[in-house]
């Protein structure tokens, strides 16, 4: 029964035969099905077989062939399939382009902000967000009664959750906060850009949120005066807002600042002939400034016989406004794609 387990073997081997490629599934069917293949070989002795064993073998042997040969055409099937995929794929097209995302436009502008004041040598000074009142009003000249400390503006953080009294720990509501840890760190000259969220606690509306964004200017060094402070705007709005912009100061009030002033630019819808953006005064306020107070100086470590200083703030979201007519101040912090894609090319 050599020729039983011969076959034997041969069905158990071509049940998993497997060929990579097209070359490798031709030499499988010449070993095992070409004239002088193996399972012809096996036909070739079955001949001489005596008759009574004929009709097991026979069957045996007809079933290996058969095996083989779907097994071949089964491995051919699946090339085949492969090739028709590959032809189908067009390998020379260029990708879908990645999705990028674009840039924030309140990011936009901060850079840019940040950009024309590191030109005249300010560096970027960050401080924290959650503060306490003695850096965010009391080193700053603000009176204890004065209303900005009121739980009107201010966010105060609950020492205990439920029990609503103001206490120490508050959200900053203007990044003059960062002036006194700076002041209170470095030695002058000091020369610093001061950009970061601030929080107060007012409805939210089109035209004003609870958070948003201001930049902060400190400059301190021995004489330094407000002619340096109005140079420094000036040259500020130009970049900004083109070469034509024209900019006044009006008396103001600030308690960080004596004396202090309110910037307006020359109305650049308009360029200052009057429309309804600018209310037909020509002008439109973007920042306050002032000279540093002896006092917050002082109180922050500096002797003010010897250096002075002046500082400014701006909101992040007027300058963003007036650069790209953002009318609603929601719309900076909703993420709505339709808006935000509008700035791709900025
Ligand atoms: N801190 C002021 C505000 O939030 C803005 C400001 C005004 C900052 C005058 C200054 C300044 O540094 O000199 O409204």
């Amino acid at each position: 029964m050599a020729l039983k387990d011969n076959i034997q073997t041969l069905l158990a081997q071509v049940n998993d035969l497997k060929a990579n490629n097209a070359e490798e599934l031709e030499a499988l069917r010449i070993k095992y099905l070409s004239k002088k293949g193996e399972i012809t070989a096996l036909f070739n002795e079955f001949r001489s077989v005596p008759n009574e064993e004929k009709r097991e073998l026979g069957q045996l042997l007809n079933h290996l062939r058969q095996t083989t040969e779907s097994r071949i055409n089964e491995l051919r099937e699946q090339f085949e399939q492969k090739t028709a995929e590959a032809d189908r794929l067009d390998l020379t097209r260029t990708p879908d382009p990645i999705a990028l995302g674009t840039r924030h436009p309140l990011s936009l502008v901060r850079e840019e902000i940040e950009d024309i004041f590191s030109r005249i040598g300010f560096t970027i000074a960050q401080g924290p967000e959650v503060e306490d009142d003695k850096h965010v009003y009391g080193l700053l000249n603000f009176a204890p009664e004065h209303p900005a400390r009121d739980m009107q503006d201010t966010f105060f953080v609950e020492k205990e959750i439920g029990v609503q009294k103001p206490t120490d720990v508050l959200l900053r509501s203007h990044t003059s906060s960062v002036q006194t840890h700076v002041m209170a760190n470095q030695k002058p000259p000091i020369r610093v850009l001061c950009p970061g969220r601030v929080y107060r606690n007012e409805a939210i509306s089109a035209r004003a949120h609870c958070f948003f964004h201001q930049v902060e200017g400190l400059y301190i060094d021995k004489n330094v005066s407000f002619a340096d402070l109005r140079e420094a705007l000036l040259y500020f709005s130009k970049e900004m807002f083109g070469p034509e912009t024209k900019i006044r100061l009006r008396p103001s009030y600030f308690p960080f600042t004596e004396p202090s002033a309110e910037m307006d630019i020359s109305c650049n819808i308009c360029g200052g002939k009057g429309c309804s953006f600018c209310k037909n005064t020509g002008w439109v306020e973007i920042l306050g400034c002032g000279m540093v107070d002896p006092n917050v100086l002082e109180a922050c470590g500096i002797d003010s016989k010897e250096y002075s200083g002046y500082a400014f703030g701006m909101g992040v979201e007027r300058i963003t406004n007036l650069k790209y007519r953002v009318k609603d101040l929601r719309l900076f912090s909703e993420n709505d794609v339709r808006f935000l894609r509008q700035f791709e090319s900025c």
